[in-house]
C-alpha cells in the first residue's frame, strides 16, 4: 500500500515512538484490507475504554503507549467509561473501580484523547458533515455518522482508533470508498414503526437478517419513515444502534433520509443483491424481552440522550415523581447544559438521575445492585443479558416512564412478556 512521505516519516519514528507504533498498526490493517493508501481523518472516537471491559491488560497496554510520548494530531474523543466521575459514590460504584477507570482516562488524555466519554459525540462537539472521513469506533456512533450525517468511517477497534488519532489518518477501504458503501440487501418494511423503541426492534431484526451476509450487510431500507417531530433523531439513533449490535451493520441507507439514498436512491437499490421483507416487529420485541423480576431502574439514553430527549422525558413525566429510579445517560456537555438551564434540577426532583461518562451496558451493574432494567433501547436489551446477566423489560419510553411513575409494570407491559 502507498504511504505518503509524511506517513513514511511517522513510520520511521519522526513523530516519536508512539506515532511510529500507530503507523505500524494502520499499515498492517491497510495491507490486510487491501487499502490503496491512507485517508486523512477529521476526527477520531475511541471505544473500549471501560475498565470493566478492558481490565488490567487493557490498562497496562494504554499506559505503556501513553508513556511513549506521542499525541493525537486530530480531535479525538472518548466513548463512555465505566463510572460517572461525579456521581459514582451515590450510584454504588467502588472506589477501587473508579481509581482504575480514572487511570484509563488519564492514559488516553496523555495520548491527546479528550474525555468526552460519550457514544453520541455529535451531541457534544461539532458534528461532522457529509463526505467527511472519520475514524470512529463505537458501533452506534459509526452507524449514525455514516447513515444520518453522510460521513465516512469504518468501525475502528480501540487500538486502531488511537493509532488514527496519533497519525491523523486511516486505511482507505470499506465504508471510506464509494463501492464499499453500496447496499447488499433491500429491506422492505411492511409494518408501522412509530416510536424509537419500534425502530430499535426493527434495527435488531435487520441486523439479524444481515448478520450472515459474507459481504458485510448494508441494508437499503424502504417502506418506513422516521417521525417528523422532535423524536426523529432518537428514532434514527435507535435504528442504527440496534442493527449495529445484532448484525455489526456500519451503514444503512434509509430511503429519503440517508444523504446518499436521497441523491441516488434508485442506483443504490439496483446494486443490492437480494430483497427481504419485514412483516412485523413482534419477533424482535419478544427476543429483546428477558426480565426476571421487578426492574430496579428504568434506563434511558442508550445511545446517550440529547438535550431534546431530556426535555421530552420531562414532558412524559408531567410533573409526577417516579417511584422506580429513572437513569438517563448523556454526555457531560449535555448534562451541564441541562443543569444550567434548570432542566437538570427539575428532572432530579422527579426522580431522574442524569448520569454522564458511562452507560448502562459498560457500568459495573452487579456492584451497583442492578438485576433487572426497563429500557426503550434495543441495543441495551440485546447486550445486558449476555454482558451483565441483567434481565430487561424492553418497552417504549412512554411505557417505561409510566411504569416508573406507577412503581410497577402495568398490565400492558406484563402482557408483553413471552
Ligand atoms: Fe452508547 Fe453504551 Fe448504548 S456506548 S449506544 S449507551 S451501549
Amino acid at each position: 500500500m502507498k504511504l505518503s512521505p509524511s506517513e513514511e516519516g511517522l513510520l520511521e519514528g519522526r513523530g516519536g515512538k508512539g506515532a511510529s507504533r500507530a503507523m505500524e498498526i494502520l499499515a498492517a490493517l491497510g495491507r490486510i484490507h487491501n487499502a490503496a493508501d491512507m485517508v486523512p481523518v477529521l476526527s477520531v472516537q475511541v471505544s473500549g475504554i471501560s475498565y470493566r471491559n478492558i481490565g488490567e491488560h487493557g490498562l497496562a497496554f494504554l499506559e505503556e503507549w501513553a508513556g511513549q510520548g506521542s499525541k493525537a494530531v486530530v480531535p479525538a474523543y472518548m466513548n463512555p467509561g465505566g463510572a460517572d466521575r461525579k456521581l459514582w459514590r451515590s450510584l454504588g460504584v467502588s472506589a477501587d473501580f473508579v481509581d482504575k477507570q480514572n487511570r484509563v482516562i488519564a492514559a488516553l488524555q496523555k495520548l491527546g484523547v479528550k474525555p468526552t466519554l460519550t457514544c453520541t459525540p455529535y451531541h457534544a462537539v461539532p458534528r461532522p458533515s457529509l463526505g467527511d472521513h472519520l475514524a470512529w469506533s463505537e458501533s452506534s456512533a459509526v452507524c449514525y455518522a455514516n447513515s444520518v450525517l453522510g460521513s465516512r468511517t469504518n468501525r475502528e477497534g480501540g487500538p486502531s482508533a488511537i493509532a488514527a488519532a496519533l497519525a491523523g489518518c486511516a486505511p482507505r477501504h470499506g465504508l471510506h470508498t464509494d463501492e464499499g458503501r453500496l447496499p447488499t440487501t433491500v429491506v422492505e418494511v411492511r409494518c408501522p414503526v412509530p416510536k424509537a423503541a419500534d425502530a430499535g426492534a426493527l434495527g435488531y431484526l435487520i441486523g439479524r437478517l444481515l448478520s450472515h451476509d459474507p459481504r458485510g450487510g448494508i441494508p437499503f431500507i424502504r417502506g418506513v419513515e422516521p417521525p417528523a417531530d422532535k423524536t426523529r433523531e432518537a428514532w434514527l439513533k435507535a435504528l442504527g444502534a440496534a442493527m449495529a449490535a445484532s448484525g455489526s451493520v456500519g451503514l444503512f441507507h434509509l430511503e429519503g433520509v440517508t444523504p446518499e439514498a436521497v441523491d441516488a436512491g434508485m442506483i443504490l437499490m439496483a446494486a443490492a443483491g437480494r430483497h427481504v421483507p419485514v412483516e412485523s416487529l413482534e419477533v424482535g420485541r419478544r427476543a429483546l424481552f428477558s426480565a426476571k423480576g421487578r426492574p430496579n431502574v428504568v434506563a434511558l439514553g442508550c445511545p446517550h440522550a440529547s438535550l431534546d430527549e431530556l426535555h421530552r422525558l420531562e414532558a412524559l413525566l408531567k410533573g409526577r415523581r417516579a417511584k422506580i429510579p429513572v437513569w438517563v445517560f448523556v454526555a457531560e456537555a449535555v448534562r451541564a447544559k441541562a443543569r444550567r438551564s434548570g432542566l437538570g434540577g427539575r428532572l432530579e426532583t422527579l426522580g431522574v438521575t442524569i448520569i454522564a461518562d458511562t452507560c448502562i451496558v459498560v457500568a459495573p451493574l452487579a456492584e451497583m445492585g442492578v438485576a433487572n432494567v426497563a429500557t426503550d433501547s434495543a441495543k441495551a436489551a440485546f447486550y445486558l443479558p449476555s454482558h451483565q446477566g441483567v434481565g430487561v423489560y424492553f418497552e417504549s419510553q412512554e411505557d417505561a416512564v409510566e411504569a416508573a411513575v406507577a412503581g410497577e409494570l402495568g398490565k400492558a407491559q406484563g402482557a408483553a412478556a413471552p
